[in-house]
């Protein structure tokens, strides 16, 4: 039962093909999902929010405000959801998610998003075909989206050719397989490490790093998504989630960080490495604070545990160790030279000279390579997709 309890949430256009979206709905329903519609002015003139919100049991959501005068939170809405579909997607609002207008509810929901985005465009078969249709559709590909291409048939003009929005069976098929798909990791343990360490000098100062954590949050979402059982040993962060529906170990220290991987590594699958573990750490901890003192300061350093090297050695049969790296020089040589030396099936690698990659951003160019030699450059994308890719990637090797 991949759909029940997932928050599907439809977003219609005004186009003819949204007579075929309440059988669609139906469908979800039946099959357990809690859908949310939201519809474009332009929609309802070729589909009630009536029969929507009947079919859908909840009620329909057009604009920013409602008639009692109530604000619809996009964000909310945007981040309940674990799926969302636009159908049809017409060239009107297929423009304005290219070019980031959000002027109505829909498109504020969708770049307010973190949930997988697919889009059935349904349009004449010229328009279909016209030169900045092609490049909005092949925009919105590279942002992440998934686009289900338009089916051959008759079309509403009366012509024939591309342009008609698949069936309601196979928008159901496809939103059914996604959540199948992401099974993949089903009776797997995973293991993820997360976040910054803070190496403590005095009892009130540490030496850390600017890591948030939001990765090791993300890649345990994804991996949870995917089935799998997850423990997320984190450093400290702000960004963790309450009740999270995944074990928190929470450490400060490589240290501590080193003992908890060791612990929980002998019963796991998988590792995934994307703590930002400090390498070295103060030889001598002081156990009053430091005073202010006119000369200089020297703090000894010494090399902390590497972690994902050491668990590289424990590695038995058919574990799968993944690790990361940062890199501003020679980042692929150096990343190959960190899947060798740590023993690792994969690394993914980004570098700190893609604009938006890296520490403080809620976005993250990546590049995987495979212990084969495999490798696969995605575009800039939010963290949570980064992840969502990193897991689909993990589910091949497994
Ligand atoms: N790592 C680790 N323990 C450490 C340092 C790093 O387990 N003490 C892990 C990181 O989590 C990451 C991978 O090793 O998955 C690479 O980390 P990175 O800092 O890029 O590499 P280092 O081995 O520390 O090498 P350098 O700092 O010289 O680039």
């Amino acid at each position: 039962m991949p759909l029940r309890g997932k928050n599907i949430v439809i977003g219609i256009t005004g186009g003819i093909a949204a007579y075929k979206i309440p059988l669609l709905i139906r469908l979800l329903v039946k099959a357990g999902a809690n859908v949310q519609v939201i519809m474009t002015e332009a929609a309802k003139a070729f589909v009630t929010p009536l029969t929507l919100s009947t079919l859908s049991r909840n009620p329909v959501y057009s604009s920013f405000v409602s008639e009692a005068g109530q604000w619809h939170n996009h964000i909310a809405l945007a981040h309940t959801a674990d799926l969302i579909l636009i159908a049809p997607l017409t060239a009107n609002t297929l423009a304005d998610l290219a070019m980031g207008k959000a002027e109505n509810l829909l498109s504020a929901v969708i770049m307010s998003a973190e949930a997988p985005v697919y889009v059935s465009p349904a349009m004449d078969r010229e328009m279909y075909r016209y030169g900045a249709v092609r490049e909005n559709l092949s925009k919105l590909k590279s942002f992440g989206f998934h686009i289900i291409p338009p089916e051959e048939g008759e079309l509403a003009s009366g012509l024939s050719g591309q342009g008609r929005m698949p069936e309601p069976e196979t928008l159901f098929a496809i939103i059914r397989s996604h959540f199948k798909q992401t099974q993949a990791l089903k009776g797997k343990k995973v293991l993820i490490t997360g976040g910054p360490t803070y190496e403590p000098i005095d009892p009130v100062r540490f030496i850390g790093n600017r890591s948030s954590g939001k990765t090791g949050i993300a890649l345990a979402e994804a991996a949870t998504q995917a089935g799998a059982e997850v423990i997320l040993i984190t450093g400290p962060t702000t960004c963790l989630p309450g009740n999270p529906p995944y074990t928190v170990v929470p450490v400060e220290s490589a240290g501590e960080m080193y003992q908890a991987v060791k612990k929980h590594y002998p019963e796991s699958d998988i590792l995934i490495m994307s703590a930002a573990v400090s390498d070295y750490k103060p030889v001598d901890v002081k156990s009053s604070k430091i005073k202010k003192h006119s000369a200089r300061l020297n703090i000894e350093l010494e090399p902390t545990p590497d972690i994902l090297a050491e668990a590289g050695k424990m590695k038995r049969q058919g574990q799968i160790n993944i690790g990361f790296a940062l890199e501003t020089d020679d980042e692929k040589k150096n990343a190959l030279d960190k899947l060798k030396r740590k023993n690792l099936d994969m690394i993914v690698l980004n570098s700190l000279k893609d604009e938006g990659a890296g520490f403080g951003y809620d976005t993250n160019k990546i590049t995987i390579i495979r212990k084969d030699g495999q490798e696969k450059t995605y575009p800039l994308k939010s963290k949570h997709e980064v992840a969502r890719d990193i897991i689909s990637e993990i589910s091949h090797l497994v």
